[in-house]
């Protein structure tokens, strides 16, 4: 099954076309995210522009690169040649989320396909159910924390029940899924997400306005020695319950910072990111081996932005070596937002709406992970 996947969750614009679920055959995505930068966040109201300038070319793109893999010459032919088209109905910006749907609904309509609602969340999931590219799944990223894959596809005894820890910019959620469309909320954050908590703290550094969370964890990489270490609360670590907290650990850190401005010495900029990098860490670690060990699980898979980080790789990796439990971490370019999980998540949960009933795909900014 061939499906045309659309993302334009917050500042992404991205289209993507698979194949049952697995193969990657194009995919398009242009951001307005330097923008944002500029304004210190993102900005809704921009954000939707933006997406309704990029969404006809981003579209046009993914077909004209698929085209030649489906045997096809044109635009209109992939069009007419995908089974379904699906899209990310949220959670997100509204305003970004309705430029996808309505475009999605509006191909659908015209090219008599069926539409499949996707939760961006859930789609963050199936960025492990691809198959490797045969050439850029080996950068240098993944070299230090390597991506692993559920390779045993027809054999989904061997995932299942998979416990699912998924941490992006808005999201910082511990699910059990039992199987494809079956979802169990264990818990969540009570406030920030692990994403949000890296980007403030950037901000505070002064090392990123907008998304930060690549550069903390690029400073600390280079700190040698953390003579920080266990200076910030590690919030909620020893708690029964599955929820997680990030908002007191990021006022932590800026009282940590403040506390320089008092000193002679200079801040100790990778010290602190070593420091709150580890933090953050800790905690999700923590709870994801509590969850796991209460829970018959046979595999864990990682999600969200958040996952492209090397720390959070290389140690849900030893844990699973720990526990001896498969654990599956995304390629680093299926962390960030893209279509092409989208695509994938919507053959995996195959639920298609016609193209005579496409009133009943809504937008829904404020989906949880466990919401159809
Ligand atoms: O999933 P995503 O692309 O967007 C949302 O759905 O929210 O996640 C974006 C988040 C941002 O907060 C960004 O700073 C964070 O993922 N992120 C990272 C890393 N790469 C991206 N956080 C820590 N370490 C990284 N290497
Ligand atoms: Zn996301």
């Amino acid at each position: 099954m061939i499906i045309l996947g659309i993302e334009t969750s917050c500042d992404e614009t991205a289209a993507a076309v698979v194949v049952d679920g697995r193969e990657e055959l194009a995919s398009s995505l242009a951001t307005s995210e330097e923008l944002h930068q500029s304004t210190g966040g993102v900005v809704p109201e921009v954000a939707a522009r933006k997406q309704l300038e990029f969404f006809v070319p981003v579209l046009e793109d993914v077909c004209i690169k698929a085209a030649p893999k489906l045997g096809l010459s044109n635009y209109t032919e992939v069009l007419n040649k995908v089974d379904a088209i699906a899209v990310t109905v949220g959670p997100g910006l509204i305003g970004s989320l309705l430029v996808g749907v309505n475009g999605a609904k509006a191909l659908a309509f015209a090219h008599n396909k069926p539409l499949v609602p996707v939760n961006h969340l859930v789609g963050h999931i199936y960025g492990n159910f691809l198959r490797p590219l045969q050439h850029s799944d080996s950068n240098s990223s993944d070299h230090i924390a390597p991506a692993t894959y559920l390779d045993n596809f027809s054999n989904e005894e061997n995932i299942f029940p998979a416990l699912v820890l998924i941490v992006s910019g808005g999201h910082t959620d511990l699910v059990l899924m039992k199987g494809h469309g079956s979802l169990e909320y264990l818990g969540g954050t009570v406030d920030d997400a692990a994403g949000e908590a890296f980007d403030k703290v950037a901000r505070m550094l002064g090392l990123s306005s907008y998304l930060g969370g690549p550069l903390i964890s690029k400073a600390a990489a280079e700190c040698r020695h953390n003579s920080l270490l266990g200076q910030l609360p590690r919030p909620k670590i020893a708690d029964e319950d599955y929820d997680f907290s990030f908002s007191g650990l990021k006022t932590a850190t800026k009282n940590l910072i403040n506390s320089y401005s008092s000193k002679d010495s200079p801040l100790p900029l990778n010290e602190i990111c070593c420091e709150f990098e580890i933090a953050v860490v800790d905690v999700l670690i923590a709870k994801t081996k509590k969850a796991a060990q209460a829970n018959n699980i046979k595999s864990i898979l990682l999600g969200g932005g958040v996952s492209a980080n090397k720390q959070l790789r290389t140690r849900l990796l030893g844990l699973g070596q720990e526990l001896g439990v498969f654990v599956s971490v995304p390629p680093i370019r299926l962390c960030t937002d893209n279509a092409i999980y989208i695509a994938s998540a919507a053959y995996y949960n195959y639920r298609p709406v016609s193209a005579d009933k496409l009133d009943l795909i809504k937008a829904n900014p404020g989906l949880g992970i466990v919401d159809q």
